[in-house]
């Protein structure tokens, strides 16, 4: 975890591998903080969307565990129903039938107000178009969960600037959105999905709108932080170059979870696109 009490840029708690770059990291070692505690479990996850004519199912029965200090990708055609399922584990969509648990907590028996306050504190979402404040600067995007909140400024600015630092723009703090490229922006983000500590990482096709320069620095950032830190992460992705970068993938298929596959490191790209063609055909 990175907190106010941890030098500047520094990764505290569990002991850090000694690379940061996951290329160089022997083939899946155990994530520094992983237990066989479940941060989400889904449950029958049904969701289907009224439509004009029959009704749209998005979400088909699912069922699916994360454990906690996983790096868990989901990959699957459009339309298979993976944003629904991230919407639907964020408390954002609720689910026609069926349950999603977060540590342990039904998001379905929570008052809106309470699922919201939940959401912020416990839930960190990453986007494909970065949604950062274009008024400000990247030090005020990451304080902004706290902020939110009713945090002064003052309380968390020890620990935006350790995020900022740790995702290596601690050069850029002071930049708006708009003075940075695409890569430093979701770098920003994923410094504000860490600020509240959450209990788990929830991205959406993080690097959609980036390059694949910059789209490798972002699955091994986000590699890093489940390594290093014990996150648990969720990211929908369509390449099989990021899946490789996680634990597992799992692979959706007309609103199911049709298989998973387990890669051994980032140069198993090319194992997971088979893989996934082999499950998804
Ligand atoms: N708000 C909505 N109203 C009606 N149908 C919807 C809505 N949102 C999603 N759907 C439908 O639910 C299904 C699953 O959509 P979802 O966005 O979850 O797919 P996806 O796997 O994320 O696709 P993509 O890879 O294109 O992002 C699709 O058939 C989609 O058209
Ligand atoms: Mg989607």
């Amino acid at each position: 975890m990175i907190g106010a009490g941890a030098g500047r840029g520094e990764l505290s708690g569990p002991p850090a591998p000694p690379t940061l770059c996951p290329m160089e990291t022997p083939a899946n070692p155990p994530p520094a903080g992983a237990t066989t505690e479940l941060v989400v479990a889904v449950q029958q996850l049904r969701k289907e969307y009224a439509s004009t004519g029959r009704a749209v199912v998005a979400l088909a029965d699912v069922d699916l565990d994360v454990a906690a200090g996983r790096f868990t990708a989901i990959m699957g055609s459009s339309g298979s129903g993976k944003s629904t399922l991230l919407h639907v584990i964020g408390g954002l969509t609720p689910p026609t039938s069926g349950r999603v648990l977060v540590e342990g907590q039904d998001l379905g028996t929570m008052s809106d107000r309470a699922r919201t306050i939940f959401r912020r504190r416990r839930i960190g979402v990453i986007f494909q178009d970065f949604n950062l404040l274009p008024t400000l600067t990247a030090r005020e995007n990451v304080a902004l969960p706290s902020l939110v909140d009713g945090s002064a400024f003052s309380t968390v600015r020890d620990k935006v600037e350790s995020l900022l630092d740790a995702v290596h723009l601690g050069h850029r703090m002071d930049h708006r959105p708009d003075a940075l490229s695409g890569g430093e922006q979701q770098r920003v983000a994923i410094a504000r999905a860490l600020l509240n500590d959450p209990a788990i990482i929830l991205a959406d096709e993080p690097t959609g709108n980036l390059d694949s320069q910059q789209s490798r620095e972002i699955w091994e950032l986000m590699r890093r932080v489940a390594r290093e830190q014990g996150k648990t992460i969720l990211m929908v992705t369509h390449e099989a170059l990021g899946a490789a970068h996680a634990d597992e993938v799992v692979v959706f298929k007309d609103g199911q979870v049709i298989g998973t596959l387990e890669p051994k490191g980032s140069a198993d790209a090319a194992l997971v696109a088979t893989g996934y063609q082999e499950l998804a055909r």
